[in-house]
């Protein structure tokens, strides 16, 4: 069942995370929703620009309907991810996703605040949430690279303004992360005194964590050793997710963790078995491979065994 991104807020806030994984294909949306479905957990399928170029925005909508019908005890949101202002009204107009992110972050805060304003009384005026971002993550997301010097953490005192001058549904903030697999050269760490200030600020308002993977040394060394090159990479500490949800970070993105799974189930499929040249094999190794995964951020999350709890909080007609 497809629900809002808010419906799973208020549930969750200051409790829990809401896991919010990226999706390309079946087959990551099978595992998804089989992964989410063992652990009994809510979640929010996002859909980057580049994802919606990859096959055909329509294909990816249709997989999801489909595994809407496939599994009809799941209950998710269906998000944006890092939009810009016209592909987020695109995603408004179709009336399938429930919210959508404006990624204006590198834009000079009073412009932010103008592109963010103008997505927010387009997505409010069909119900749909809107998240923004104010900060700047390192690495790349599509076709935006943020050096590693100019990445800055999200300053509390603009972080209330921007709310409250945006009329935003959640904002992204930096506090720490990157996308991609390289996040820390050294301490490996998120930035609690700046979340704090965040929250006292922003009280009961849903904060997202963005570059949240936590690449995990085993899947890197399982990689590597079937022939990959990704040494020195590393990810949040997944022990920090749920401190992080009771400051407020009622959603985390994690989409790299996945890339690194299906690298690992392909390299090593194709080095143990070099005369095969089948897909479907390795991509059923994926499917559960990846349903292992996602159960488990989930348990990391707090989110695992929280579907009934959520069900009973929709209104009558949705449940
Ligand atoms: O933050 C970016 C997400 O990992 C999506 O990546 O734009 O390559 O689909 P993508
Ligand atoms: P990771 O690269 O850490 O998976 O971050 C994903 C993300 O922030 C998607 O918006
Ligand atoms: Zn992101």
């Amino acid at each position: 069942m497809i629900v809002t991104t808010k419906q799973l807020f208020q549930v969750a806030y200051g409790k829990y995370a809401i896991g919010a994984y990226n999706i390309n294909n079946a087959e990551q949306a099978m595992g998804l929703f089989r992964g989410c479905l063992a652990s009994q957990a809510p979640f929010i399928i996002q859909i980057s620009k580049g994802a919606r170029k990859y096959t055909d925005k329509r294909m990816l909508e249709a997989i999801i309907r489909a595994a809407d019908e496939i599994f009809p005890e799941a209950i998710f949101a269906v998000h944006l991810d890092h939009g810009d202002e016209e592909t987020c009204y695109d995603c408004i107009d179709s009336g399938f996703y429930s919210s959508v992110m404006i990624d204006a972050s590198h834009e000079p805060f009073e412009q932010n605040v103008a592109i963010t304003k103008r997505v927010v009384d387009r997505a409010h005026a069909k119900g749909i949430s809107v998240e923004a971002e104010l900060g700047m993550l390192g690495g790349v997301e599509e076709d935006i690279k943020v050096e590693e010097g100019n990445a800055c953490l999200t300053d509390p005192a603009e972080a209330e303004r921007f709310v409250q001058q945006t009329g935003c549904d959640s904002l992204a903030c930096a506090i720490g992360t990157s996308h991609g697999a390289f996040k820390f050269k050294g301490k490996q760490s998120l930035h609690f005194d700046v979340l704090q200030k965040i929250k006292d600020r922003l009280p009961g308002f849903p904060l997202v964590m963005h570059g949240s993977s936590s690449v995990p040394k085993t899947e890197v060394d399982r990689i590597n050793a079937a022939g990959g090159q990704i040494a020195g990479s590393m990810g949040v500490d997944p022990n920090e997710y749920l401190p992080a949800a009771r400051l407020g970070v009622a959603k985390i993105n994690i989409d790299t963790d996945g890339r690194l799974v299906w690298t690992r189930v392909h390299r090593e499929f194709f080095r143990d078995k070099p005369a095969e040249f089948d897909f479907r094999p390795p991509g059923k190794v994926f499917m559960e491979e990846y349903s292992k995964f996602i159960a488990s951020r989930n348990q990391l999350l707090g989110s695992a065994g929280q579907l009934a709890a959520v069900r009973a909080a929709l209104p009558k007609s949705a449940a």
